[in-house]
This record gives structure tokens, sequence and C-alpha cells, in this order.
């Protein structure tokens, strides 16, 4: 029997929403499922990686022999994914929130009676794609990046590619009429530094092993 393509490699995921606390009840968060992220992880499993799957809170079973890191925001998720390395692919498929709370507060906001709704004080959540693609010692040999677009999906990817130092960003037009967001297919373009292949559409398990199967090849060479 062969060789597994990904045998004696890590392979680091991050998969899901984060949520950032407003206050002991109440948190922001996004619309992601989790799905594609934790089928990438299930896909470098069967090509042979040990796999580190950081996930922020998601309805879906954990991948089979996959080590599940749960976290709830992004500065949990950062500081788990740095844990986790060294890794020779990381692929960022969470839907990590852009922005926190500036202060949490310790006591649940009350409604004062004026009828005005509190203001949010919101700071910007720390880029974790980005942090690793610009790791002095740890940057991954393969680091892809996912790009969920509404509008100039490959200028948007490109933009991601050069600002996060990324290998790879996996655009996908997520407008609602596609029906990816929860969804269980996908249309994805592979955007690198080499150019834009665009994929048909499949399903996001699909998507996963092309990803997987894509990524073993590159290390090979
Ligand atoms: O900038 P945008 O959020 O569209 O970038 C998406 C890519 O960057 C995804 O791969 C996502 O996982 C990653 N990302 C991250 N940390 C953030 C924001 C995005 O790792 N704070």
């Amino acid at each position: 029997a062969g060789r597994l393509p990904l045998a004696g490699k890590h392979v680091l995921i991050t998969s899901g929403p984060t949520h950032e606390p407003i206050d002991p009840v109440r948190y922001i968060a996004n619309r992601s499922s989790g799905k594609q992220g934790h089928a990438l992880a299930a896909a470098a499993y069967a090509a042979g990686a040990r796999v580190t799957l950081v996930s922020g809170p998601v309805t879906l079973p954990a991948p089979a022999n996959v080590a599940v890191i749960q976290v709830e925001s992004a500065t949990e998720m950062l500081k788990a994914v740095e844990a986790a390395l060294p890794a020779d692919i990381a692929i960022m498929a969470a839907a990590v929130a852009d922005w926190r709370m500036a202060s949490e507060g310790t006591q649940k906001i009350k409604k004062d009676g004026s009828g005005r709704p509190p203001a949010l004080e919101l700071t910007e959540n720390p880029d974790i794609l980005a942090t690793i693609g610009h790791h002095k010692s740890l940057r991954p040999k393969l680091l892809i990046g996912f790009a969920a677009e509404t509008t100039d999906l490959v200028d948007n990817a490109r933009g991601k590619l050069e600002r996060k130092n990324a290998d790879w960003i996996i655009a996908n037009d997520v407008s609602p009429a596609t029906g990816i967001m929860g969804g269980d297919a996908n249309t994805v373009r592979l955007v690198s530094r080499s150019g834009v292949e665009d994929w048909p559409q499949m399903s996001k398990a699909d998507v996963a092993r092309r990803i997987i199967a894509r990524a073993a090849e590159v290390l090979k060479t």
C-alpha cells in the first residue's frame, strides 16, 4: 500500500464562528456553520495527516480522530492557534468576528428606562491569518485563507493574499441567493499568486478533499 499523501504532516485548521461577549448573557456572532472547516479537518485526516481543529461554537459533531480545541472568542482562537504551531499546512476557515467589545462588562446591561439604546463601543479583533502569515519562525509552509464576499470576489481575495501573506485564498460568493452560508454546497475559486482557478459547484466535503489533495501536491515539491 502507498503512503497516504499527508502522512507525517501536521495540519492546523480553524472553523466556525467566534462569539464575542457583550456582557455575561449576550454576544456578537456571525452565521458561520463550520461545515467547510470541519470537512477540511476530516479530509486532512483521511489523507493521513495529524490534524488540530481549533473551532468556535458550532453544532456539528467533532470529526473523528482529530484533536479539537474549542474556543469562543477571536482572542482565544489566536492563542489556541499559536499554541498548536508548528504546522506544515494551516487553513483558516473560521469566520472570525471583526470586532469585540472595547471593554467587556461583568454585569448584564439593563434598559435604563430612557428609551435610548446603549452605545456599544467596539475594538478590532486580531487577524489570526495575518498574524500567522507574518510569523518570523513559525509560518506554515502552506497557509490558506478563505474570503467570503458578496462583491468584487477576486480583487478582494487578491488583497487578502497580500495583506495577510497567505499562499492561497479560497474565495466564495456568499450572496444570500447562493445558499452557501449554512448550506452543504460551495462554489469557490482558488486565488494564488499564479492566478485564479474557478472550481465548479460541489459539496463542501468535495471542496475540502480537493483543497487537501492540492495542498499535498505542494508539500511534495
Ligand atoms: O478579512 P476577512 O475576514 O474577509 O478574511 C478572511 C480570512 O481571514 C479567513 O481565512 C479568516 O479565517 C481569516 N481571518 C482571521 N482572523 C480575523 C479575520 C479573518 O484569521 N480576525
